[in-house]
């Protein structure tokens, strides 16, 4: 890997986050930080490189943010949830017109702090850009839909929808941009308001945002905490007082987290957990496609995404071609920093990461698989080369567990039923990959995998995008669905206003129409 640098992706200077939002105010800290460091080297002999730091916060300033949150919410009569919906989206254009300013400041971070490619970090924030605009488009329909009047059984009705409270938002390490606003945008919006904790990494990219969420929304609308999300996520949880978790991260943190809330009932769920996306390969699969998507899935962003091909099951008949290509073209990826042209695959953000994927590695081989490709299982003073293991048994840890990361588990099988029964009993159900062409053997499968998982790719990589389309998953893959427009409808509730049918209401509600005092009762149409 060269270690050098092009200037403008160097750490010429510290970020030391000593600011937080806090009730409208960019707040000085004085107490402990933490050294954010990145995996990545900047001098020749490998060292990790210190990239500033961020507040240790506790109890005290998780509560202080729980309080800000639920003043600016008034139980449901603060001027943010009563505010006109073109005046929010007016907030949420300020911000985000700030935001795209500071793109080249949040790429570079995405790089350093959870060291993906510059292609892909420019993607994510692009990306994330776009979804702030979708969604305020998405969010001007829903009102234009509900601009009108319903009448049943002599009954008008006026419906809309409305906040919840208080969101608990905490996001991926991963995505730090992308799917932690993907939450955020759209519960602010529909006028709850927020207390937001960055992931484990990727945290300093928030701090160039911090001003534009100060300025751009009423006070208390947004508060962002630093620390670890035990200090400051499980008090907050223990008061009571949230009404919405947002969490896209695994189960046993978002068990642990809504364990705590004394009234769950109370509690709504928007969560994005692990997945174990499958791919399976028959017989008939057009191999050269298959191997590129296969390639894809599992290796893109180092196999750390929720979606990433996590185990592939192959065809006796195909496995051997299948095995030989897929270790040609793992084998021929280009392992360097982020901002090298043409990288594919690139430091791993969390320095354990190695030591566990080399863990699964020699797991399985203990019980029998081989490292299918040359390189695989190389070890960097970041990284671990992909190893496609082969053949994988379910006693292996590497088949039961969400790797998130880079090792390939091939499966091979003779009956379809074998990779469908495993689906069935897997705890996951996000996505699968199906490659193959006759008809007659895809459609009983596709029938009886819609029910499995909640996407099925069709000789396609599984992915999230495009963000329009639905976001969800079965059993511990997720709850609630995100898109621009479900994540709209999972951040809020139908709630209206109805009237009988007599002169009296009739008149009442023309004449308050056409006094436009309520930002609820409007018919006016937002273009
Ligand atoms: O980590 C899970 C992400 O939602 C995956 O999104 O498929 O666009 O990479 P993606």
């Amino acid at each position: 890997m060269s270690n050098t640098i092009p200037a403008e992706f160097q750490i010429k200077e510290q970020i030391h986050q000593q600011r937080y939002l806090l009730n409208g105010e960019l707040r000085a800290w004085a107490g402990d930080s933490t050294t954010v460091y990145s995996t990545i080297s900047s001098t020749e002999e490998y060292a990790t490189t210190a990239l500033g730091s961020i507040p240790d916060m506790g109890e005290k300033e998780a509560l202080e943010a729980l309080d800000a949150a639920q003043k600016a919410y008034n139980k449901g009569q603060g001027v943010w949830p009563t505010m006109h919906v073109k005046d929010r989206i007016e907030c949420m254009e300020k911000f985000v017109k700030q935001m795209e300013t500071k793109r080249e400041e949040i790429v570079k971070l995405l790089m350093w702090e959870i060291g993906k490619s510059l292609p892909d970090s420019q993607k994510e924030f692009d990306r994330t850009v776009e979804y702030v605009y979708d969604t305020i488009e998405d969010y001007k329909q829903l009102d234009r839909d509900a601009a009108k009047f319903h009448k049943h059984d002599g009954v008008y009705a006026h419906i809309k929808r409305g906040p919840l409270g208080v969101v608990l938002c905490l996001g991926p390490y991963n995505y730090p941009l992308n799917e932690t606003f993907a939450l955020l945008i759209p519960a602010i919006i529909m006028g709850n308001t927020a207390i937001f904790k960055p992931a484990k990494h990727g945290v300093l990219l928030i701090t160039p945002l911090l001003e534009a969420f100060q300025n751009s929304f009423p006070k208390g609308v947004i508060n962002i905490l630093f620390g670890r999300g035990r200090a400051v996520a499980a008090p907050i949880m223990q008061t009571g007082k949230v009404d919405i978790l947002a969490l896209i991260g695994n189960s046993k943190s978002a068990n642990a987290l809504q364990n705590q809330h004394p009234k769950s009932n109370r509690l709504r769920l928007v969560l994005g957990l692990e997945a174990k996306n499958p791919a399976i390969v028959l017989p008939d699969a057009d191999m050269k496609l298959t191997i590129n998507e296969v390639v894809a899935g599992t290796t893109s962003f180092n196999g750390q995404r929720c979606t990433a091909l996590k185990i592939v099951y192959v065809h006796n008949d195909v496995s051997e071609t299948f095995l030989k290509q897929l270790a040609t073209s793992v084998d021929g990826l280009k392992f360097g920093n982020p901002w090298e042209d043409g990288v594919k695959l690139t430091p791993l953000p969390e320095p354990q990461k190695p030591e566990y994927i080399q863990e699964l590695i020699d797991d399985a081989i203990a019980k029998g698989a081989k490292i299918i490709n040359k390189k695989g299982g190389k070890r960097f003073d970041n990284y671990i080369w992909p190893a496609i293991l082969y053949p994988v048994t379910k006693d292996m840890r590497v088949y039961q567990e969400e790797q998130f990361g880079p090792v390939i588990p091939v499966v091979s099988f003779q009956d379809i039923e074998e990779p469908l029964d495993d689906m069935a009993d897997s705890n996951y159900g996000q996505q699968v990959s199906l490659f193959g062409k006759d008809v007659y053997a895809l459609s009983p499968l596709i029938d009886a995998l819609v029910n499995l998982v909640c996407r099925v790719n069709l000789n396609s990589s599984c992915q999230r995008g495009p963000d329009v389309y639905p976001f969800t998953g079965r059993k511990d893959s997720a709850q609630a669905t995100l898109s621009v427009h479900d994540a709209l409808r999972s951040f809020s509730i139908r709630t209206f206003v109805a009237f009988k049918d007599n002169d009296l209401n009739n008149e009442t509600i023309e004449n308050l129409l056409g006094a436009k005092l309520s930002n609820f009762v409007s018919t006016d149409y937002i273009l």
